[in-house]
């Protein structure tokens, strides 16, 4: 058994313009946030003002409108503010490994296939779009130099890219605090850095591995850079799509997909395709990650619309193709022993397909529950309930960071979801930090008081609000006297 299912996607994406969806053309705020493709969230208007009440002046503009003329304007200017916006509006949270499931499954499986097909040209080329201060360049630099002995004489070039400019001169410096290596382990701590004071500083032979370049995936080409010729191999641009508005993820993800070579991989984070997933590729399901490859065959792949659109739709799920067969070796049990994850029909409702799937994972069919999680936010990227079931089941197979990024993201997407501050305060408590559980507790409670008692949450077991905070309340009442007893004793 491979481990995988295979997918063709089928139809490209259509619906509206560049505009997110509800995008205003007479809302300059919504010109400003469309321009930088970030997705609105309640509360970015006041933030937005704010900042760009001092930034008019510094510009000596009169007017919001004016701004998002100069954004629309483009050149150079234009540019300088869209980066500075970016700067300010996505977050830069990275750090070595991050997802050690999907990096294990590149090392064991993806990348082998690649170097097999490549064995002629002797010749790499991969991509960390959206890499912040580089840990994920330098995480696959890292993969790369452990399969050294097969790879002896190749020209293997990694590229990290970034809007952020301060982030990519942390990145050329490849000078890292301590948390940036918090799953990193001592091995590869010792193999591949030299402690400088406080910091760590990267192995120069890893460093000269990578190359990293500002560059704006949305307005930038693709192509031009020095390790773009031939195409990628395997692009990772993950944590990047989940703060941008559906069309800016169609677009980037078209451009993206454009660059692979053919039987290239382009890797998103844990659904944050939002259903916009270009056309013509294959996905291949893992219980670590699912992954896109671009067929072999130039003719299968048709090329991705020059700004397509995107209306998330029912994901087009054809027959599935046979999966390769490939060696096993290097797979974990689980990897191995995985089962097919069971159809279900896409025309389903999300209610039902999820209800199916919490199912699924209560009885341990973790891959089928898995897989319906990415179909839910295929066809409703916005609902925040398959991240959580994605965190759950991350968490239950031990991928504390990837459970956590999962949560963040049901937050992102809803700041009243409960139950995701509780389990964050559960994962706090787990990792030693008991003074953020507590604030991520107290959060929780915060927004259970705001409800009308009868809310039913929205995971199972549909627990009603008012039920949940009295029981949050008695376990604080029965803390507190258990301490009180314990210091009187
Ligand atoms: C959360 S970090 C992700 C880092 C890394 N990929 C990871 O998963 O750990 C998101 C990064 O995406 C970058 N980003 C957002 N929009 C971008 C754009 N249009 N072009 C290039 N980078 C962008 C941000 O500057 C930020 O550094």
């Amino acid at each position: 058994m491979s481990g995988h299912d295979v997918v063709i996607i089928g139809e490209p994406v259509t619906g509206p313009g560049t505009a997110s969806s509800g995008g205003v053309a007479d809302d300059p705020c919504q010109r400003i946030l469309d321009a930088i493709g970030l997705r609105r969230r309640a509360g970015d208007e006041a933030k937005l003002c704010g900042w760009l009440r001092p930034r008019l002046r510094e510009l000596g503009l009169s007017s919001i409108d004016a701004y998002a003329d100069l954004l629309a304007a483009g050149g150079a200017p234009g540019r300088h503010e869209r980066e500075l916006l970016m700067e300010h509006f996505s977050t830069g949270e990275t750090y070595f490994f991050r997802d050690q499931g999907l990096f294990g499954l590149l090392a064991a499986r993806i990348l082998p296939e690649i170097v097999a097909r490549r064995s002629a040209q002797r010749s790499l080329r991969l991509w960390s779009a959206g890499c912040a201060s580089g840990e994920e360049a330098y995480t696959l630099a890292m993969v790369i130099d452990e399969m050294s002995p097969a790879l002896a004489g190749w020209d293997v070039r990694i590229l990290g890219t970034d809007i952020n400019g301060d982030a990519i001169a942390r990145a050329s410096g490849g000078t890292y605090g301590q948390w940036s290596f918090r799953v990193l382990d001592e091995a590869r701590t010792a193999r591949y850095f030299r402690k400088c004071g406080r910091e760590w500083q990267i192995d120069e032979r890893l460093r000269a591995m990578v190359e990293f370049e500002r560059r704006d995936l949305l307005q930038d080409e693709t192509g031009g850079g020095s390790a773009d010729a031939g195409g990628f191999d395997l692009i990772l641009c993950r944590n990047v799509f989940i703060y941008l508005t559906p069309p800016a993820v169609t677009h980037i993800a078209g451009k993206l997909v454009g660059a692979l070579s053919e039987g290239g991989y382009f890797v998103p984070g844990h659904g944050e395709l939002l259903g916009c997933v270009p056309s013509g590729l294959e996905a291949l399901t893992w219980p670590d990650a699912t992954l896109y490859r671009r067929p072999a065959t130039e003719s299968a792949v048709r090329p991705a619309p020059a700004v397509p659109a995107c209306a998330p739709s029912a994901p087009s799920v054809p027959p599935r193709t046979a999966p390769p067969a490939t060696s096993a070796a290097g797979l974990s049990p689980r990897q191995r022993d995985s089962a097919p994850r069971p159809a279900a029909g896409p025309e389903a409702a999300p209610d039902e397909v999820l209800a199916r799937a919490w199912r699924d994972a209560d009885r341990g069919a973790a891959q089928a529950a898995r897989a319906a999680c990415e179909r839910v936010i295929a066809v409703s990227p916005l609902d925040p309930r398959p991240y959580f079931l994605l965190a759950q089941l991350a968490e239950e197979r031990g991928a504390i960071d990837e459970a956590r990024t999962l949560l963040r993201k049901v937050l992102y997407l809803d700041p009243g979801f409960v139950v995701a501050h509780l389990e964050l305060a559960d994962l706090c408590v787990r990792t030693g930090d008991a003074r953020r559980a507590r604030q991520m507790r107290a959060q929780a409670l915060r927004e259970l008081e705001k409800m009308p008692s009868e809310t039913p949450l929205p995971v199972p077991p549909h627990t009603t609000a008012g039920t949940l905070l009295q029981s949050l309340r008695a376990g604080d009442a029965a803390a507190r006297g258990a301490a009180e007893g314990g210091s009187h004793g």
